[in-house]
């Protein structure tokens, strides 16, 4: 196999998952209305909250889920696997957690921006918990992944914007 094609494959492997993990949630909060916030509404001694509303049980829940069933999907072409993929997920929902948490410290309301933080928080801690589950990780890929992963997902929260499922185009 050609080094593009297994370079391909193996940024698919790891992204699809990720980036589906990240999305759902946002479609799941839309779709259900209602939401349990994760953090069960605890304020930290700064006066802010642990989490905040943007971060929900149900959108955890469904994200790990989603992630988890892309890597099923993509495992009768060799490219994942479901425990792979739980991998990744989980931790894509954790780093996302971890970037509202942030958020919240640097007394960020619910949706405003933290440039990178927003885009790479999930990615960081997934590639993370993958590498120190699996270990097979390439330096190309992780570079590639952290380049390419800030434009696109700009452009599909752009999108889902666009498309009334977000109330901010970021
Ligand atoms: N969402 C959710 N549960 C999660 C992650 C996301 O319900 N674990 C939903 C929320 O409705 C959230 C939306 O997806 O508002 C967009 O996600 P994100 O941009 O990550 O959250 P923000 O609302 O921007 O909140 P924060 O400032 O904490 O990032
Ligand atoms: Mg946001």
């Amino acid at each position: 196999m050609g080094l593009t094609m297994e370079l391909a494959e193996s940024l698919a492997a790891i992204a699809l998952p990720c980036y589906i993990a990240n999305a759902t949630p946002v479609l799941v909060a839309k779709l259900l209305g209602r939401t349990h916030p994760l953090d069960f509404g605890l304020k930290l001694p700064d006066g802010h909250r642990l989490l905040g509303d943007g971060k929900s049980v149900e959108g955890f829940v469904s994200g790990v889920l989603a992630g988890t069933l892309m890597g099923w999907l993509l495992s009768p072409l060799g490219l994942s696997d479901v425990s792979r993929a739980f991998t990744l997920s989980m931790g894509s929902m954790v780093g996302d957690a971890l970037g509202s948490f942030l958020k919240r410290r640097l007394g960020l309301r619910r949706g405003d921006p933290a440039p990178l933080l927003d885009q790479l928080s999930f990615l960081v801690v997934a590639l993370a918990s993958y590498q120190l589950t699996y270990g097979d990780l390439s330096p190309l890929t992780v570079t590639l992944l952290l380049l390419l992963t800030p434009p696109i997902h700009l452009a599909t929260n752009y999108l889902a914007f666009r498309l009334g499922l977000k109330d901010r185009p970021w």
